[in-house]
């Protein structure tokens, strides 16, 4: 059987860097895209150095003609993919009443119009195959909203739907589709919040620890895996009890 291969988007750091990591170690084949060109490639070096190989490229996933070329090379390299990761994600964080109309076109486009046009790709493909995962990186906020997140909160909550949807047409084609709800993860994304902020989320948290990167890898692995393979159309919150 040819070596299996997982695309993960918004890949060069962070959680996506993380679960490319994950999938390096149980041995996939990996590739990686984000729109940090130096950074994507860096990164897929380094992840070549646990033995497998590692493709990165520069894709914007807001683009649909990227995104196709993105699977075109994929197909071309490895002839097939197994598990796409919805990671490439961004925030612009403001009340909504000060919301600039490009704050949520960005937002939304990245984030929700950015795992349709993967989504879509991927899927041509793994029909074709009768067999594939999808996981999806929502976010706590998609399930409960969030102050001065309305704009990341609603295209959470739209990729929360879109794997729900798409969960129902792909099902008998034997594609799982699942989402992820990570809570407050150690990233660049956050390292921005104030003490104050980073503290509040802390005070809501059981488990007393924000997460780490390799907390949500582990769970996306998982879904990706024949472990999970009776799962599917379902959120997991990888939050520390933030949520429940
Ligand atoms: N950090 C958290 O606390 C947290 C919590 C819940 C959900 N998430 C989600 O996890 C995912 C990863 O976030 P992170 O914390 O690692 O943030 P991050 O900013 O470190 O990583 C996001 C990556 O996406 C890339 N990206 C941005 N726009 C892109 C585009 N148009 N096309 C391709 N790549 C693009 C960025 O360059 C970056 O490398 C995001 O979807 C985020 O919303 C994060």
């Amino acid at each position: 059987m040819s070596q299996k291969v997982v695309v993960v988007t918004g890949a060069a750091r962070g959680i996506g860097r993380a679960i490319a990591e994950k999938f390096g170690q149980l041995g996939f084949n990996i590739v990686i895209c984000d729109v940090e060109k130096d950074l994507v490639a860096a990164t897929a070096k380094e992840i070549g150095k646990l033995g497998v190989k590692a493709l990165g490229m520069k894709v914007d996933v807001t683009q649909m003609v990227e995104v196709e070329n993105l699977f075109e090379k994929t197909i071309a390299a490895y002839g097939r993919v197994d598990v796409l990761v919805n990671n490439a994600g961004i925030t612009r964080d403001t009340l909504l009443i000060r919301m600039q109309e490009n704050d949520w076109d960005a937002v939304i486009a990245v984030n929700l119009k950015g795992t349709f046009n993967c989504t879509k790709a991927a899927a041509k493909i793994m029909m074709k195959q009768r067999t594939g995962a999808i996981v999806n990186i929502a976010s706590v906020v998609g399930v409960m909203g969030n102050v001065g997140q309305a704009n990341y909160a609603a295209s959470k909550g739209g990729v929360i739907s879109l794997t729900k949807s798409a969960a129902k047409e792909l099902g008998s084609r034997g594609i799982t589709v699942n989402a992820v709800a990570p809570g407050y993860i150690e990233t660049d994304m956050t390292k921005t919040l104030s003490a104050e902020v980073k503290q509040a989320f802390l005070n809501l948290i059981p488990l007393k620890r924000p997460g780490t990167p390799e907390d949500v890898a582990d769970v996306v692995a998982f879904l990706a895996s024949p472990a999970a393979r009776y799962i599917s159309g379902q959120v997991i919150h990888i939050d520390g009890g933030m949520v429940m």
